[in-house]
């Protein structure tokens, strides 16, 4: 199966195969997509992806969350982006592009020397308490993410995602742990997903119906004890297919709850996949595609989350940081990805994996 085609909203993506959103620290200043990302995603595309999903990319400079991060708030990006997306174009492979707001994640700058969030639940892991955004910043929000889908439109990309996971903006309004309002924004699923609907809405306004809105979302924050977990992530799920959304990604964890996202040493087949009992969830309440991520490494893993109704596609991220071939690979036999999730490849540097680094040879 993980070859055969599949259609998103009309889209038709050759196997079942998606690179999942992964930043590259390969930026310009102020945002702008270089060269060299384009090169990394063709190679991704010459190497058979059926879908590939960019970095994310911020829409406002207040969201910014990390360095050297793509953005997408400004129309003069669209013009670098329209060239990466040439390049994919060439080999078959469709690609989106991911659009996120940092919120309680942001970085903090001279420029912007706070963050924001559905209310002031200060992050313990950067010590910060947000501010909790005022209609009038939730409307500018909401506006910001419009134009964003507008500009990856205008720069032929086949979808967006936006990104509902890890933490920033979108997800701390759908997660009980971090939004604590009570006006029309919080408490209920239809509040906390309101903030989506609005932003697909206005969007549709700009972009038309038939341009594919995804999305990553958080079935888990990743505690034991709190925040959002099953099963409120299946009626999340369902809002959000109900607001327009075409496609779901099914990942989980925030900053706070540590390596939750990208889970280190993956080494045997019931380590790998460690969001499948979502996503089978969540894939038995809508009847959008799902996509699965998280620790993902073997055929026989992947075939089976396929077979048995866990997913429609599975995602990949460190694998493929490691062997951008790797789904040829595949096609022709091998049956392992090399990757031992070691999450040496965050590297500030630009992505790489350095998983044989030796980090002191004299220990
Ligand atoms: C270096 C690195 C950068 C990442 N950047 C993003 C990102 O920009 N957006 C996102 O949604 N997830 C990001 N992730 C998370 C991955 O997309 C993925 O959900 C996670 O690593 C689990 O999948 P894997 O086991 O295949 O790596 C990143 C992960 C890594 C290792």
């Amino acid at each position: 199966m993980l070859f055969e085609p599949i259609e998103i909203a009309g889209l038709h993506i050759l196997n079942r195969f998606v690179r999942s959103a992964t930043h590259e620290w390969l930026a310009g200043d102020n945002g702008t997509p270089t060269p060299a990302i384009g090169d990394m995603y063709e190679e991704l595309a010459m190497y058979e992806i059926g879908l590939i999903i960019s970095g994310y990319s911020y829409v406002n400079p207040a969201g910014k969350s990390s360095q050297a991060q793509q953005g997408i708030y400004d129309d003069r990006f669209i013009g670098p982006y329209r060239q990466i997306t040439g390049r994919v174009h060439k080999y078959g492979s469709k690609i989106a592009l991911q659009i996120v707001h940092g919120g309680r994640q942001s970085l903090i700058t001279p420029e912007y020397p706070y963050t924001l969030a559905p209310s002031a639940v200060k992050d313990s892991s950067s010590g910060i308490t947000p501010q909790a955004m005022t209609e009038e910043q939730i409307q500018r929000t909401i506006e910001d993410f419009a134009q964003a889908v507008r500009r990856v439109h205008a720069a032929g990309f086949d979808a967006v995602q936006l990104h509902i996971a890890h933490g920033f903006l979108l997800s701390s309004f759908i997660s009980p742990y971090t939004n604590h309002r009570t006006d029309k924004w919080g408490k209920s699923v239809e509040n906390r997903t309101r903030i989506i609907a609005e932003i697909i809405r206005r969007a549709r306004e700009m972009v038309g119906e038939d341009f594919p809105i995804m999305a990553k979302m958080n079935a888990t924050d990743g505690f034991n004890d709190k925040g959002l977990d099953a099963p409120e992530c299946v009626d999340v799920a369902v809002a959000l297919e109900s607001a327009g959304v075409c496609a779901i990604e099914v990942s989980g964890g925030i900053f706070e709850a540590g390596e939750v996202m990208s889970r280190p040493g993956i080494n045997s087949p019931e380590g790998e996949a460690y969001f499948r009992k979502y996503a089978r969830m969540i894939k038995q309440g809508v009847s959008i595609p799902v996509m699965l991520v998280g620790g993902l490494r073997s055929m026989a893993v992947m075939e089976e989350m396929l077979a048995s109704g866990y997913a429609d596609m599975v995602s990949l991220c460190r694998p493929l940081i490691r062997e951008p071939d790797l789904v040829v690979k595949f096609r022709k036999g091998v049956q392992e990805a090399e990757c031992t999730s070691c999450n040496r490849c965050f590297d500030e540097n630009g992505i790489r994996c350095n998983s044989e680094i030796v980090l002191n040879p004299l220990i």
